[in-house]
């Protein structure tokens, strides 16, 4: 096992109307921001329990924080928060809008342009707290120091972490989610279940139990995930899928193993050229990313096919292709097409995304540093 420090700052509020415990824990002197995305919110009666939560504290509402936030909103908020002097945002969201909080979180207290911290890699001294009211579970922001934000104008799509910008407290209330559209559904299970295999499908150092928490939040997604679509509104379900989607990225499965990402980076090109949502590449570029990869991956692939998928094959070969296969079809059956041809994207994209990861410097992605341009593209067209 590999050393590592762990330490997750994130106190998880989880249940049926635990947002009446924020009003404990938003700052009641100073002014807050209350951010949110394309107004979901408004009809599900998210937007009324957190201004009842918030009674008597002074906020100032953001609205409009996109899928795949964008720098050009953000700054805006950021403007508001300088002006307005706030002193804590509560995002009220999915990864989006939690994304875009940090952002504006660490940028609002950046002397430059905040953007420098997407591409230079600037150092994030400080930023304002942040509360975060989750109500669509995927990306673990919830309870993670992770953002990822897209500049529109030059195509980019760009991420940045530290703990310093990760949320105070979460609620993570199952029927929140009561009212995602079955394609978020479908995202949110998907991008759960790949967060796990980035941190999982590399190679052994001996660290059972690593693999079996991975293993487990991958088995619950794969039973729990089609349940979610079958019947959207049973409370169970839907907190089994939100707290396997917290757990597979709030740090903890990650510790003392090797991790992957290249899924993820040559996923955000697919997002920042054509839009497509943030699951939709995962989904895409995973399987021909294992075939690829077989080799260097085997050992996992096989244990994954063997304990997850519970096959049992003499020809070890064979049964890296039936985990391959297992795994695209389980994408598939939560709804997500595989091929970028389902998109209508061909050669053209291959190129593309290439091009997009160089100017990047995506270039020695993976675990072992070894997927270059020529490997992404070869990924890539055996998605066509
Ligand atoms: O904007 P509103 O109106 O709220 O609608 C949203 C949005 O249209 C809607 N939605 C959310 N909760 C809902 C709901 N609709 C009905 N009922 C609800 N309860 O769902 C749509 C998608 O929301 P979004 O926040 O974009 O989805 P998700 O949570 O999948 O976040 C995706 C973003 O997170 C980034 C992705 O790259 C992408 O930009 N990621 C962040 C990570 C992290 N911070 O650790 C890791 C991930 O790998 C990922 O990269
Ligand atoms: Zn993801």
């Amino acid at each position: 096992m590999l050393n590592f420090a762990f330490k997750n700052r994130t106190e998880i509020l989880f249940g049926k109307d635990q947002i009446n415990e924020i009003a404990s824990r938003v700052p009641s002197q100073g002014k807050v921001m209350f951010l949110y995305g394309g107004g979901s919110i408004k009809k599900n009666g998210v937007y009324d329990d957190v201004v009842n939560a918030l009674e008597g504290v002074d906020f100032v509402e953001f609205s409009g924080v996109e899928p795949n936030p964008t720098y050009e909103t953000l700054s805006k908020a950021v403007e508001i928060v300088k002006e307005q002097n706030v002193s804590f945002i509560l995002a009220v969201g999915g990864g989006s809008v939690i994304d875009g909080a940090k952002y504006v979180a660490a940028a609002a207290k950046y002397e430059g342009d905040g953007w420098d911290i997407l591409v230079n890699g600037a150092e994030v001294k400080s930023a304002l707290p942040i509360g975060a009211v989750l109500t669509l579970p995927a990306t673990g922001s919830e309870s993670n120091g992770n953002s990822v934000v897209t500049r529109k104008e030059t195509q980019q799509k760009r991420a940045f972490g530290t703990p310093i910008v990760q949320p105070q407290f979460a609620v993570l209330d199952p029927t929140y989610t009561f009212s995602l559209p079955t394609r978020q559904i479908s995202n949110g299970v998907v991008d759960a279940f790949v967060h796990v295999i980035e941190q999982y499908l590399t190679y052994p150092v001996n660290a059972p139990l690593q693999d079996r928490f991975a293993e487990g939040i991958l088995s619950t997604l794969i039973e729990q995930g089609p349940k979610a679509l079958e019947n959207p509104e049973e409370y169970d379900v839907r907190a089994n899928v939100m707290w396997s989607a917290t757990m597979a990225l709030n740090g903890l499965i990650g510790q003392g193993v090797p991790q992957d990402w290249s899924t993820h980076m040559i996923g955000h090109e697919l997002t920042a050229l054509y839009s497509l949502d943030h699951a939709v590449t995962l989904a895409i570029v995973l399987p021909p990313l294992m075939f690829v990869q077989q080799e260097q991956k085997r050992a996992k692939i096989i244990q994954l096919g063997e304990r997850v998928f519970g096959l049992d094959m003499q020809d070890k070969n064979e049964l890296i292709d039936a985990t391959i296969k297992h795994t695209q079809d389980f994408f598939e059956q939560m709804g997500i097409k595989t091929k970028l041809g389902d998109y209508d994207l061909g050669e053209d994209a291959v190129e593309a995304v290439a091009n997009n990861l160089e100017r990047n410097g995506m270039t020695a992605l993976g675990e072992h540093g070894d997927i270059d341009i020529a490997k992404a593209k070869k990924i890539l067209s055996l998605a066509l």
